[in-house]
């Protein structure tokens, strides 16, 4: 098959664990990093590949990703979904897929990662090799959370899964590219000890087969967006490399330094804003002081209040509250009622869809 006809597998389904209370109520792969859910990012850097057949794996959340990305038209891309019944991992989500697939080379990418820049250099040193499989690494500090990458002389001999005694710092991103030869990988798995089908599993598989594994070291910012922390150090990163923008009004009460984006129909009454931030559609900001690395969704309502290096989600009420909101992750439908005032301290929230607070 010819590597030019490259298809996409995205993986959206998975349990998301350590993204609760978010994943209660909805996909990690939906939560906005600068105001664009994470799973966006992905298919816009597969439909940047020239990849626009795209199947995206989706499990207990098929509904939240269904409804935002559709039939994958707005992004220029054909969308299929595959159902994975439970979360028996990757390699089992590309056995499921192998229909969709068939026989084409593809880009498999996890929806929870995100490559700054994409990865199209990458595709085309694929597309244009004699290579069987490619994967991407970086050098991380805390290699036993990844899959992680053994080089000797260049070549990849090892590839091992969340290793207690990480052989190097290489994390193996979640971007990987496949031609026919993992669809008999898939099928010769047997789960590991966690009960999962991995996919350094089939990596090794492959090395072992004598085929061609070639990995690439990744020069470009790289986050698995999988945990809290991860996803205000991505907002950061992303309104970082993102040009101010200002589609809403702003009042001439406030100030306003640094990068600010202010999307379709904002409104900024009386206010501070210190970029980088992103304000979305039909957000309004009455009294209040917001930033740096701050990102609030559509349709919020901030008012005397101070938030900073915090993700705001859509529909949220934030009204009057005292502390200074930081380092915060703050759900959709959120009402949060203060008393007013402004008080030197701080709080640090993390509060689930529809969370109602209100000061008595
Ligand atoms: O981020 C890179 C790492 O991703 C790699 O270094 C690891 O080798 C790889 O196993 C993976 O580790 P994670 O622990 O981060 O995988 P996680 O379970 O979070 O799943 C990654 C994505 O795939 C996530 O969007 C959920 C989705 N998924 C996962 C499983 C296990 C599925 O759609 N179905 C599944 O069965």
């Amino acid at each position: 098959m010819a590597k030019d006809k490259l298809k996409g597998l995205i993986l959206s389904g998975g349990k998301g664990e350590r993204l609760r209370p978010f994943t209660y109520s909805g996909a990690k792969q939906l939560v906005p990093i600068a105001n664009k859910p994470v799973l966006f990012y992905a298919i816009e850097d597969l439909v940047g590949c020239g990849i626009t057949d795209i199947g995206i794996v989706v499990g207990d959340t098929r509904a939240h990703v269904e409804e935002a990305v559709d039939d994958g038209n707005r992004f220029g891309a054909r969308v299929t979904y595959i159902q994975q019944e439970a979360p028996l991992g990757i390699a089992h989500a590309v056995k499921i897929a192998a229909d969709f697939l068939a026989g084409h080379p593809f880009v498999l990418y996890l929806g929870d990662n995100l490559v700054l820049g994409g990865v199209a250099p990458f595709v085309e040193r694929f597309r244009s090799d004699s290579s069987n499989c490619q994967i991407l690494l970086r050098r991380v500090d805390t290699p036993q959370s990844f899959g992680v990458a053994e080089l000797v002389d260049g070549r990849v001999a090892r590839v091992v899964e969340k290793p207690r005694q990480p052989p190097s710092d290489l994390a193996v991103i979640g971007v990987y590219i496949f031609d026919q030869h993992v669809f008999e990988a898939v099928q010769q798995l047997r789960p590991s000890a966690r009960g999962e089908l991995e996919i350094t599993d089939t990596i090794q598989y492959l090395i072992d087969k004598g085929l061609s594994v070639q990995a690439q070291e990744l020069d470009r910012y790289w986050m698995d967006t999988g945990k809290m922390g991860d996803i205000l150090e991505a907002n950061a990163v992303v309104l970082d490399a993102l040009p101010a923008r200002r589609e809403g009004s702003i009042d001439s009460a406030s100030r306003v330094r640094g990068k600010v984006i202010l999307e379709h129909g904002v409104q900024v009454t009386n206010s501070v804003l210190e970029g980088p931030l992103i304000i979305g559609e039909e957000s309004r900001i009455v009294d209040s002081q917001i930033g740096p690395r701050t990102s609030i969704y559509h349709h919020c309502q901030v008012e005397g209040s101070r938030i900073a290096n915090s993700v705001v989600m859509e529909h949220t009420l934030i009204e009057r509250v005292s502390y200074r909101i930081e380092d915060s992750l703050i759900g959709r439908y959120v009402e949060l009622r203060g008393e007013g005032g402004a008080e030197e301290r701080r709080c640090v929230l993390t509060l689930g869809d529809h969370s109602q607070i209100t000061a008595a």
